[in-house]
């Protein structure tokens, strides 16, 4: 089982960015943390992150027949992207959103979600645990 995890802008930057919003931990800790729970399910797991939406949507675009699962927190393109839901939704993969902080507790722009659109489920606010979660759903999900 292939799963692809897509994490959108500035997601680079955990450890540095609003530390008090996002926490400490960075980047590749959260990608070590999600590679440790992928193993422990017997997922194959893989990694893109992009600041760019057209780089996003082409990453979705070739994981067409490819992946079995996406998991994906897009960042702030959550709030706008259109196009990122139109591509999720043009792959047909089983996909999941997760959030590190609770978007529907934060500004009321954080509010709407376009990405829960083209998702099976959502994990929000629930740090990297959400990551672990996802893995979970998309085992569950492929496995029925
Ligand atoms: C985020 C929430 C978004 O509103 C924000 O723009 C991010 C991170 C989160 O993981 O909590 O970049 O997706």
């Amino acid at each position: 089982m292939k799963v692809l995890i897509i994490n959108g802008p500035n997601l680079n930057l955990l450890g540095l960015r609003q530390p008090e919003v996002y926490g400490k931990l960075t980047y590749n800790d959260l990608l070590s943390y999600c590679q440790k729970e992928a193993d422990k399910l017997g997922i194959e797991v893989n990694f893109f992150q992009s600041n760019h939406e057209g780089a996003i949507i082409d990453v979705i675009q070739d994981s067409y027949n490819k992946v079995d699962g996406i998991i994906i927190n897009a960042g702030a393109y959550t709030h706008y992207s259109i196009a990122i839901m139109d591509a999720l939704k043009s792959v047909n993969i089983p996909t999941i959103e997760v959030h590190l902080s609770d978007i529907y507790k934060r500004e009321e722009y954080r509010h709407i979600s376009y990405i829960k659109e083209a998702s099976i489920a959502s994990f929000v606010g629930l740090g990297f645990e959400g990551y672990k979660k996802a893995l979970i759903k998309i085992k569950e999900n492929i496995g029925k």
